[in-house]
């Protein structure tokens, strides 16, 4: 018998990351080979059109796995029966903008989709924020649909893990497949922390193979503010790399995987406050995220885990005040 079509909705369709993933999506690789995909895309009203023009696109490609595709401005359309929602669509920071402006604005986004999201998924329905500020739009969404269990909201940090791997695979001269156990801890944001204490490049850890001041003053910012030098050097933020690391975090997360890194809600493991959406070293098995529990944590990552994760705490007690949560 013919298998059911996963229903994948995708907000901010008509954007530059939607545009990068929507043919992924539809070609297989966001689930596997043999999975046909329906595909829902949400935009704002003023962005349908070119969303038409995607889709226009998408059926031009005759992709086998296709079976369908719908546009909406309505999220409770757009979200009725998901399977796997993909929360692209953001409010960027405008000039003059505030951050309290910016979770406001997002919250307004976010919210919504949440309850949509509760009221009209599917009961396997998973989620994966990408719009920034990602984790707490992933936490927004999350308190808006208190029927659908907490685990299923997550947030993007897999593309600052690939950056990571990348990086180091360079300084070393390694294949980036020789590298193994890389950790990103705490937010999508420059206070993030790749760990290299766990990391390991044939079966040596990784902080042993490299000199100190590379990895403290080179290493960490490189990759915490890699968004912002694609920023600088585009002009546009990074589109093509953050979608294969969407299409990497949810084939991971429906397929299993060892070792990698996630933005998931944080059960107190490592000293981080129940609840908060923080990027922690993960593994999946039967679609699920588990947290890779004992690991020692030396001075210098409890330092800088404590500091992202302190960030996170304000984006939560921000977005409490204002009442968005
Ligand atoms: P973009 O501006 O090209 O596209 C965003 C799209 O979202 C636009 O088409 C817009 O119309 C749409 N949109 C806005 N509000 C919406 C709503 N309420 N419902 C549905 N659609 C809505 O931006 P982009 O380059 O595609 O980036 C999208 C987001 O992803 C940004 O917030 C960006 O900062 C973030 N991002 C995150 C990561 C990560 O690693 N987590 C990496 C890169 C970019
Ligand atoms: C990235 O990491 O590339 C983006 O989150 C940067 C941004 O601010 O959009």
């Amino acid at each position: 018998m013919a298998q059911t079509p996963v229903k994948v909705t995708v907000t901010g369709a008509a954007g530059q990351i939607g545009y990068a993933l929507l043919f992924r999506i539809a070609s297989g690789q966001l689930l596997g080979a043999d999975v046909p995909v329906t595909l829902s895309l949400l935009e704002i009203p003023q962005a349908v059109k070119a969303a038409e023009g995607t889709a226009m696109e998408l059926d031009d490609c005759a992709f086998p796995l296709l079976s369908g595709i719908e546009i909406t401005d309505d999220p409770n359309v757009a979200f009725d029966g998901a399977n796997v929602a993909l929360l692209v669509g953001a409010r960027p920071r405008g000039k003059g903008m505030e951050r309290g402006d910016l979770l406001q604005a997002n919250g307004g986004i976010f919210g919504p989709q949440g309850k949509a999201i509760n009221d009209h998924a599917a009961d396997d329905i998973r989620v994966l924020a990408v719009g920034n500020p990602a984790n707490t739009n992933a936490l927004i969404a999350q308190q808006h649909a208190p029927d659908v269990p907490a685990e299923r909201f997550t947030a993007m940090t897999r593309l600052d893990h690939n950056r990571a791997l990348s990086q180091l695979a360079a300084k070393l001269g390694v294949p980036v497949t020789e590298i193994k156990k890389m950790t990103i801890w705490g937010n999508h944001s420059a206070t993030q922390y790749p760990d290299l204490f766990h990391a390991e490049v044939g079966g040596k850890i990784a902080a042993e193979l490299v000199d100190e001041a590379w990895l403290r003053d080179t290493f960490i910012p490189t990759v915490a503010k890699r968004g912002a030098a694609i920023i600088e050097a585009r002009g546009a933020s990074s589109a093509a790399s953050a979608a294969n690391a969407a299409i990497d975090h949810v084939f991971d997360w429906v397929n299993g995987t060892a070792w990698t890194s996630a933005a998931i809600p944080s059960d107190g493991s490592y000293g981080v406050p129940e609840g908060l959406i923080s990027s922690f070293p993960v593994t999946s098995r039967d679609g699920k995220w588990e947290i890779i529990q004992g690991l020692e944590i030396d001075a210098f990552s409890r330092e800088r885990i404590d500091a992202t994760v302190r960030e996170l705490e304000e984006e939560r007690s921000a977005v409490r005040e204002l009442g968005l949560i």
